[in-house]
């Protein structure tokens, strides 16, 4: 039944010259079937350079709709067009522009978990493999608006003192579950383990941390460390690629409730149907894909701080 569905798959995949992009969080068949699986950023930089008719996007909206932006000349199709993410519904443009109008020196750094409206009147973008360096390479400011995520922009804020970093209160709802004592636990049963956090938890949690990474820079970390056991705080989905990685080693979650109920929403048979009916196409309007297409491409010639 599944390598029934997976011939289907890549069956049409080759006859409408597509494309499987995935993130790391997505379910593990789905992971398995893409042909590449990465991080915000990866996913982007992977977007803008394939030479694909046909994109199929695995992850939540706004990173399908990221990638329809800046492939212009491409079809972006997402197999579930219900996988919003809460904390990118958490900031409105019109709140963005007072905020603005409020700080009228400041420069506008927009999380990639935004919608293109919000990149639209954002200088530039950053993902959570970049936003330090994204932040730094603002050289003549002092100000910056950064939205809409408050844990992983008082997590730059605190790499980058000569900034004033004015935040906006949004935030993951899951990794927000990730709490200090899940760490302790973890570390009390592991104890030889290192941590890894991602920068969408609390200041508390990613004190605990030995590492502060994207899950793009998780799987590096785990590959290319000496270590033999870690713990990760983040969305579990991460554990897939990190034991397909690297069998020999052994990852545990802080928390194994820590689960984002958008990225579980793709599945193998959906891949498939959006793939036979090619309705689910993600469009952004092109004023705004054109004004947020400019802090993207920005944000892409920053490239990766680690
Ligand atoms: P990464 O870019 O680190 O994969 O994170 C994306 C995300 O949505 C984390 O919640
Ligand atoms: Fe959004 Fe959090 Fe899910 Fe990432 S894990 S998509 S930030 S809700």
């Amino acid at each position: 039944m599944k390598n029934n569905l997976i011939n289907k798959i890549n069956k049409l995949k080759k006859n409408h010259n597509a494309v499987v992009l995935a993130h790391n969080y997505q379910i593990g068949e789905v992971q398995d079937i893409a042909d590449y699986t990465g991080d915000s950023l990866g996913l982007s930089i992977e977007a803008s350079k394939t030479t694909a008719k046909l994109i199929v996007f695995c992850g939540v909206n706004f990173m399908a709709e990221t990638a329809a932006i800046i492939s212009i000349d491409k079809k972006v199709v997402v197999p579930e067009i219900n996988a919003g993410c809460p904390m990118a519904d958490m900031i409105t443009v019109t709140a963005l522009k007072k905020l603005k109008d409020q700080n009228p020196k400041a420069k506008v750094v927009c999380y990639v978990n935004s919608g293109a409206d919000i990149k639209a009147e954002s200088d530039i973008c950053c993902t959570s493999a970049n936003a330090i360096r994204v932040v730094e390479s603002l050289t003549n400011t002092e100000e910056i608006i950064f939205v809409p995520d408050k844990y992983l922009g008082s997590y730059v804020a605190s790499k980058v003192k000569d900034k004033r970093i004015i935040l906006w209160q949004g935030f993951c709802p899951t990794h927000a579950k990730i709490l200090p004592e899940h760490i302790m636990t973890a570390k009390d049963k592991y104890p030889g383990a290192k941590v890894l956090v991602h920068p969408e938890c609390r200041p508390e949690t990613i004190a605990l941390a030995d590492y502060v990474l994207s899950t793009g820079g998780m799987l590096k970390l785990a590959k290319e460390s000496g270590s033999k056991e870690f713990i990760l705080a983040t969305e579990i989905g991460i554990l897939h690629s990190l034991k397909r990685q690297n069998p020999e080693k052994n990852f545990y979650p802080a928390l194994a409730s820590a689960i984002c109920p958008n990225m579980k929403l793709t599945t193998l048979e959906k891949i498939l149907w959006s793939l036979e009916d090619l309705i689910t196409e993600v469009r952004v309007p092109p004023e705004i894909a054109a004004k947020a297409r400019l802090a993207i491409e920005k944000m892409l010639a920053v490239g990766r701080q680690v």
